[in-house]
């Protein structure tokens, strides 16, 4: 299986890993079949999304597109974050091998529910729909 150079960057690399301390709103998303694990911590200011830190307990690909679907929201307001697909995120990173294009569903989930959990802290309704994870056929 062929990794592109960005993959493998953010794999060896991955940017804004961590937790955030008092973050404004934190999702968690998971597959149950795998087991890959993927956490979001987000800071809000003025519905701008200020800081963004993830922990995924999975498999290259998912961090990977964890750690460039943080990058790609990072600055960025909290609708813009929404509209952010899987596909926008394989498409920055050069692609990714098909087995393993559910992996980057994790990452726009994480985002989603990071933001839903927000939404929660705040009173706002409706609450952006986080909807399903993929099964997993092809972990690990
Ligand atoms: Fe990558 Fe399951 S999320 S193998």
């Amino acid at each position: 299986m062929a990794y592109s150079e960005k993959v493998m960057d953010h794999f060896a690399n991955p940017r804004n890993v961590g937790e955030i301390e008092n973050a404004d709103g934190i999702g968690e998303v998971g597959n149950s079949k795998c087991g890959d694990i993927m956490k979001m911590y987000i800071k809000v200011e003025n519905s701008v999304i200020t800081d963004v830190k993830f922990k995924t307990f999975g498999c290259g690909a998912a961090i990977a597109t964890s750690s460039m679907a943080t990058e790609m929201i990072k600055g960025k307001s909290i609708n813009d974050a929404l509209k952010l697909t899987n596909k926008a995120v394989m498409e920055a990173l050069d692609g990714l091998p098909p087995v393993k294009v559910h992996c980057s569903v994790l990452a726009e989930q994480a985002i989603k529910a990071a933001i839903s959990d927000y939404y929660k802290k705040q009173g706002i309704d409706p609450e952006p729909i986080v909807g399903v994870i993929p099964e997993c056929d092809h972990c690990h």
